[in-house]
């Protein structure tokens, strides 16, 4: 498989200096932006909507963590790599369950608030997969919204961090040694940064978020296009784990044609007992796992999968009326979106079916959040710690984002690596036409969905392959953005085909068990110098 080794883009018009450059304004981004100017650090964060635009805004659930006195970092640990399903890294999920307790508390302090009891306590929830009430929330089902508030407002009072907005990041700038020593990005303002430009800088963060884009259904907003992945392929780092894409199992069902951000309905309504019903009314997870409808993700989207092929049905239903008038104040932002469908909770039934909610995979890092690159650090959902495996665990997606900004801030103020001189990027250039958008989400989701197979793979990846890039595209954010979407759609094509397996979220049919003899590794996918793709395995621990 191919994709473009360089974006076309016109030459910088205009160039900005610093230390740190943060690409991303979710939970990862704004964290390690403030924690790295709190060391002193000059931070420049750019991100290509308005600041609260990406995907920690639409975070339901909660953020998971030990918090309750009977709870421990050993059972999150457990539940964790009982979802990872073979894949975790185990240091990584350590780090993870041991410092998220006292990240959750740090965010607490820059002003995030959390839902509490009577007596004053956070609030704790359960989601599926774990075995204990251990997920904080705030405004009932609205926590992203408010930890997004949180940290805009901290990024805000802290003193000299330069935020540029409207700015899409186009490509990373290597020095001679291959180290990275900034990026190129282009930015709809109207002032001294507009257009193509540079910002300098001899440490990168990549903090932006998810690939929703790359499939037609998704939870994630409309800015998720895979850019994070997709530079980082480009400029040679290491993708890990690209064919583990979740798939939420209870996305509100409006009709065939639904196509884009679709409206999610939090697992931690079944953690507060809705249950999950076939058509012909039975009441199906049971007889699935011991935790029945609160079962790890993966299971729970394969079983209403296998049920929804049963029936013939193109959705399965979601059965909260026992929630009754606790719906508007548990979850307000749910109960509205219903309502607005004409779906009363408390007293109907909610159709449901599985839809792209989050990549596990990304650009591979090491616990620090280094990446194969030197100075080229990734955090948040574009990264790949380890921490997820195979399957991520409910609400363990804003504690990663969290917990390993914090470590990238604490590495960015001891050291900064060498700023050297970036030297002209070489290599074929192209572009993608926004018109290919539709065609990639449709072979994706048609071919390297929920259910993957060798033959349905391979049509995908013809798919992709046939698609052709000229220098001439206009370049526009739409066509940047396609041409994005189009390489991370390659790597997750490419790693799904090459899992000869079934595995957590990966799921083949033509392979239908999993094989730990040859596949308990991470499959690692690169860019070559002429943008084919090619992997290497890697073990699970590195
Ligand atoms: C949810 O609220 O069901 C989503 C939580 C998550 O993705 O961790």
């Amino acid at each position: 498989m191919k994709i473009v080794p360089r974006l076309s883009a016109a030459q910088p018009g205009w160039f900005a200096e610093a230390d740190v450059v943060v690409i991303g304004s979710g939970i990862a981004g704004l964290t390690t932006a403030i924690r790295a100017r709190n060391a002193g650090r000059r931070v420049i964060l750019v991100t290509k909507d308005v600041v609260d635009a990406g995907s920690t805004r639409w975070a339901q659930g909660g953020i998971a963590a030990a918090l309750d006195p009977s709870d421990s970092a050993e059972e999150h640990f457990d539940d964790t790599i009982a979802a990872g399903a073979g894949l975790c890294n185990e240091q990584a999920v350590r780090a993870l369950v041991t410092e998220g307790p006292v990240a959750i508390h740090g965010l607490i302090g820059l002003g995030a608030q959390f839902d509490t009891t009577a007596s004053g306590e956070l609030a704790l929830t359960r989601e599926g997969g774990h075995h204990r009430d251990r997920i904080i929330h705030a405004g009932g089902d609205a926590t992203g919204a408010e930890v997004s508030r949180a940290l805009v407002a901290a990024v805000e009072k802290v003193r000299d961090v330069e935020l540029i907005e409207h700015a899409l990041a186009l490509d990373l700038l290597l020095d001679a040694t291959g180290a990275v020593q900034g990026i190129t990005l282009h930015v709809m303002g109207e002032g001294r940064r507009d257009g193509v430009g540079a910002v300098l800088a001899p440490a990168v963060v990549i903090a932006t978020g998810g690939i929703g884009q790359v499939f037609s259904q998704s939870t994630n907003p409309r800015v998720a296009t895979g850019d994070g992945i997709a530079l980082a392929l480009r400029a040679g780092a290491l993708i890990a784990d690209s064919e583990f894409v979740q798939f939420h199992p209870t996305v509100l069902y409006t009709g065939p044609e639904a196509k884009g951000q679709q409206q999610l309905v939090s697992e931690a309504v079944r953690g507060e007992g809705a249950r999950l019903v076939d058509a012909s009314g039975n009441h199906f997870m049971e007889q699935v796992h011991p935790l029945a409808d609160l079962a790890p993700r993966d299971v729970v989207a394969k079983a209403i999968m296998r049920r929804m092929r049963a029936e013939r049905a193109r959705h399965v239903w979601l059965d909260g009326r026992g929630i009754g008038d606790r719906w508007p104040s548990r979850f307000p932002t749910i109960f509205d979106a219903l309502m607005a469908e004409g779906i009363d909770p408390r007293d109907a039934m909610i159709p449901v079916a599985p839809a792209q909610h989050f990549h596990s995979g990304g650009i591979h890092t090491d616990l620090d959040g280094r990446t194969s690159i030197e100075g080229l650090f990734a955090c948040g959902e574009v990264a790949c710690s380890g921490v997820h495996g195979a399957n991520r665990l409910a609400s363990n997606s804003l504690l990663e984002g969290l917990v390993f900004a914090e470590r990238i801030g604490r590495v960015l103020g001891r050291t900064l690596p060498q700023r050297r001189e970036p030297v002209s990027p070489n290599g074929t250039v192209g572009l993608l036409s926004e018109t290919a958008r539709s065609v990639i989400q449709s072979t994706m989701t048609e071919g390297a969905g929920v259910l993957r197979s060798g033959d349905s793979l391979s049509i995908s990846t013809s798919v992709l392959e046939s698609m052709t890039f000229t220098p001439a595209t206009e370049q526009s954010a739409a066509a940047w953005e396609t041409t994005n979407i189009h390489a991370a759609a390659s790597a997750i094509a490419y790693g799904a085909a090459i899992r000869t397996e079934t595995r957590g979220s990966h799921w083949r049919e033509d392979f239908p068990n999993t094989d730990d003899a040859n596949w308990r590794v991470r499959i690692a996918v690169r860019m070559n110098a002429d943008g084919s793709l090619s992997h290497e395995t890697i073990g699970v621990d590195a």
